[in-house]
């Protein structure tokens, strides 16, 4: 991409012919893959053309780069050929990540300050003229029964898990409303669909995450803008301090799942702009149905009744 590119896509006009062309075919092959979907066919790929969108040259924003599922996401956007951009606040994580992965770009960012927000959205414009994806997956744990929550905490954790997520969207969307498309992840927990003892101010969170997301989809659609919902089972990373780690804390009937595993469904709801995956719980699969919208609903992920971690 040369500067006069950049100078364009800053001035809001559209990107060259070649570019567009190549981005309408992706979309079309998107809607093939969501049609299959409908039908049950899809299957978990973290690679291929022909699997939706095409990530090779995409410019994807992900939040939470420096460990866990946004680590490993950016690893498996960089091995798609595209140009992950890391966001997180540990700044010596994100520049050896981005020592590894030439083709990214470490901007430390704490995303509980919308100003350093749209500081990332302007270095990254600046940078590439374009943001075709944005995978809103920084935030962190809270495991306490509710009478236990400090509220100036909890403040602090939806400052991450709620107003990040919010700050994100209204920083990205503008840039992808010029463009005419542009794809967004909302990484969400699959504690969302449980009432979970010991859990529920975090899945408090997460539930605010879900109707975000369902609501900035209907309103960035005639924007060519999908947007996405990714709800992971429990995921061995330094969530919690680390405890779905070597199986420790996991609860009775659950598995933890590798980050790379969940990174692959981000990157499916990359490439496929689907409405909403739930990861299921229990042992890793290569192939899931498609998510229905409401829990319960027939053909919806089997998931246990309550989900309590063992020691909170
Ligand atoms: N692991 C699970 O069992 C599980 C299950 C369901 C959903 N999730 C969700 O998955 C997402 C990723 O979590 P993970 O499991 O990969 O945990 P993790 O390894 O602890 O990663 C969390 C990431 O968020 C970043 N982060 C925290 N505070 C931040 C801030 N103020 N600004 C910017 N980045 C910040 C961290 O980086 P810095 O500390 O460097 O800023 C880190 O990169 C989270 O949204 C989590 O809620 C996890």
């Amino acid at each position: 991409m040369n500067s006069n590119q950049v100078q364009d896509q800053v001035q809001g006009r559209v990107q060259s012919q070649g570019q567009d062309q190549v981005q309408d075919l992706g979309r079309a092959q998107g809607q093939v893959q969501v049609q299959d979907q409908v039908q049950g066919r899809v299957q978990v790929q973290s690679q291929g053309q022909g699997q939706g969108q095409d990530l090779t040259g995409r410019v994807v924003i992900v939040t939470g780069a420096s460990s866990g599922i946004g680590e490993a996401t950016a690893r498996l956007l960089h091995r798609a050929g595209a140009l992950p951009v890391l966001a997180a606040r540990r700044a010596d994580r994100l520049t050896a990540l981005g020592a590894e992965l030439d083709t990214a770009f470490p901007v430390p960012t704490d995303m509980t300050d919308p100003a350093q927000v749209r500081s990332l959205v302007e270095l990254t414009v600046r940078r590439y003229g374009r943001i075709d994806g944005l995978v809103n997956n920084a935030g962190a744990s809270f495991h306490c029964r509710l009478e236990e929550v400090d509220p100036v905490a909890y403040a602090r954790l939806l400052d991450l898990n709620v107003i990040g997520v919010l700050s994100a969207i209204q920083a990205t969307a503008p840039v992808m409303r010029s463009q005419g498309e542009g794809r967004i992840v909302n990484v969400s927990s699959g504690t969302t669909v449980l009432a979970p003892p010991g859990v529920g101010a975090y899945a408090a969170s997460k539930s605010a995450v879900n109707m975000l997301s369902a609501v900035a989809r209907k309103e960035l659609a005639d924007d060519g803008i999908d947007v996405s919902l990714v709800l992971p089972s429990i995921t061995a990373t330094e969530f919690g301090g680390g405890m779905f780690r070597d199986g420790g804390n996991a609860p009775p009937g659950l598995v933890a799942h590798t980050p790379e595993y969940v990174a692959r469904v981000i990157l499916r709801a990359l490439r496929t702009g689907e409405e909403r995956i739930d990861i299921p719980h229990g042992p890793e699969q290569p192939e899931f149905p498609r998510s229905p919208w409401a829990p319960g609903a027939p053909g919806a992920p089997q998931v246990p009744e309550a989900l309590e971690v063992p020691g909170t």
